[in-house]
């Protein structure tokens, strides 16, 4: 298949399946999901998001009716069906279809499962990306990948308008992370992240390359730092499944980072060398 939609267990394209109109999600968007990319039809670091995908259904109190089991081993299943061996895969899970009325529903009513899994490609890792800054408007449960996205959708927008590639969300003066990714500095030779508190979404990649960084010898500070000081910062990171991590050149059009260069080619050769070992893909060159 080119693509592939699954909604509770029917199969299809995407282009030819539908919901239900009382799927909860479209109502409140009560519901959470995860995603990751696949190559050569093997899911890259399923365990930590399937683990992610589990304490966000913890966190607004869904009960799937799989166990963890089954649907690791339905997202391998379906993965195989696409023809494309580079793919995004998505999975969400809302708390049912009921009738609107913001309480959950009975008890009877069981959760929907949606997944899809289109072509994807995968950017290079030598990208180099420009963001704006935007004050972090978002509730305070981040670290749940919920549905509710509405501010990040405005801030992607804001972004798109002003023909940059992310967003630095703040609030007040402290960095929270991007509006589909994590921010990371190297500053002071340390590979530097806001801690993993409801405020952001602990990014699989960000711990990836925390680990990473541990591993090549490079200090790894988990502390809140400011717009200031990223602006300051020896270089300037985006990371995220999709976006892998790229180097940062403007923040609000004024040139950040491009300080520690040699270093952050080592953490992203390490990264991509662990990225290939996993998914025995040739997907970040190795020199
Ligand atoms: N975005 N922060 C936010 C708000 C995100 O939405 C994402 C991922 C990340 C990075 O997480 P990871 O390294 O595990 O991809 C950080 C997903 C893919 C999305 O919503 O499309």
């Amino acid at each position: 298949m080119e693509n592939l939609g699954y909604y509770n267990g029917k199969i299809g394209l995407i282009e030819e399946m539908t919901v239900p109109m009382t799927d909860r999600g479209l109502f409140f968007g009560d519901g959470v999901y995860d995603a990751t990319c696949a190559v050569n039809h093997t899911l890259f670091a399923l365990e930590d998001h399937m683990n992610r995908f589990t304490n966000s259904l913890a966190g607004v109190r869904i009960k799937p009716t799989q166990t963890r089991e089954e649907l690791t081993a339905l997202l391998c299943e379906l993965v195989k069906k696409v023809d494309s061996d580079c793919v995004m895969v998505y999975w969400q899970m809302t708390r049912g279809s009921y009738l609107r009325g913001h309480a959950f529903p009975p008890e009877e009513i069981k959760p929907n499962l949606l997944v899809f899994i289109t072509p994807f490609q995968m950017g290079p890792f030598d990208r180099t990306l420009r963001l704006i800054t935007r004050e972090d408007t978002r509730y305070y449960h981040c670290n749940i990948k919920t549905l509710n996205l509405l501010p990040n959708v405005l801030a992607a927008q804001a972004t798109k308008e002003a023909g940059c590639d992310e967003v630095v969300f703040h609030r007040g003066d402290r960095v929270t992370e991007g509006c589909h990714s994590n921010i990371m500095m190297i500053s002071g030779g340390a590979l530097c992240t806001p801690p993993a508190d409801e405020l952001i979404l602990p990014g699989i990649t960000r711990k990836h390359l925390m680990q990473t960084a541990e591993q090549l010898g490079m200090p790894v500070r988990e502390a809140p730092f400011t717009v200031e000081e990223l602006m300051q910062a020896d270089e300037v990171l985006v990371t995220s499944n999709g976006s892998l991590c790229s180097r940062v050149t403007h923040i609000d059009g004024k040139p950040v980072g491009g300080r520690a260069g040699e270093m952050l080619r080592r953490l992203q050769l390490a990264y991509g060398k662990r990225f290939n070992a996993e998914t025995g893909g040739k997907v970040y060159d190795e020199e």
